[in-house]
C-alpha cells in the first residue's frame, strides 16, 4: 500500500490537473449566470492546456492508446464548442451544461485513470 501511494505520487502533476478539473466541473452546474461565464472560461482554457500537456506525455511514453485518447480529446473540445453557448445562455443545472460536465468527468474517472495507472504500473516519473 505505501509503496503504491509513493508510486502514484509520481504523477502529480497529472493528478493535480484532474483534481482542479474536475472541481471546476462540479462547480460549473450550479453557478450563477455571470459566475458560470467565468468558471466555464476557466474550465476551457484549463482543459486545453491540460490535453496539450497530457497528449505530449502521452507520445512522450509511448502510451499504447494514445491515438484514441487523443480522439477523446477532440470528441469532448467539439462537444464544448457546439454546446457552450447554449449552457452558458440556461438556467442552472440546465441539460446542455450537465452534458458537458458528465462527458469531462467521465473522460478523467475513466481514460485518464487509465493512462495514470499505466504510468505507475512501469515506473514512469513525470516531471514537475
Ligand atoms: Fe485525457
Ligand atoms: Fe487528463
Amino acid at each position: 500500500m505505501a509503496e503504491n501511494k509513493r508510486r502514484r505520487e509520481r504523477t502529480s502533476s497529472i493528478d493535480q490537473d484532474h483534481t482542479q478539473i474536475l472541481k471546476l466541473v462540479s462547480v460549473l452546474p450550479q453557478a450563477s449566470q455571470e459566475n458560470r461565464r467565468k468558471v466555464g472560461r476557466l474550465l476551457v482554457d484549463y482543459l486545453t492546456e491540460h490535453f496539450t500537456h497530457e497528449e505530449a506525455f502521452m507520445r512522450k511514453v509511448n502510451y499504447p492508446d494514445v491515438n484514441r485518447h487523443i480522439a477523446d480529446h477532440l470528441k469532448i473540445q467539439n462537444f464544448c464548442i457546439e454546446y457552450f453557448p447554449e449552457a452558458l445562455r440556461g438556467e442552472r443545472g440546465n441539460e446542455a451544461v450537465l452534458s458537458i460536465c458528465a462527458k469531462i468527468q467521465e473522460h478523467v474517472l475513466f481514460s485518464d485513470e487509465k493512462f495514470v495507472n499505466y504510468l505507475v504500473e512501469n515506473g514512469i516519473t513525470l516531471p514537475g
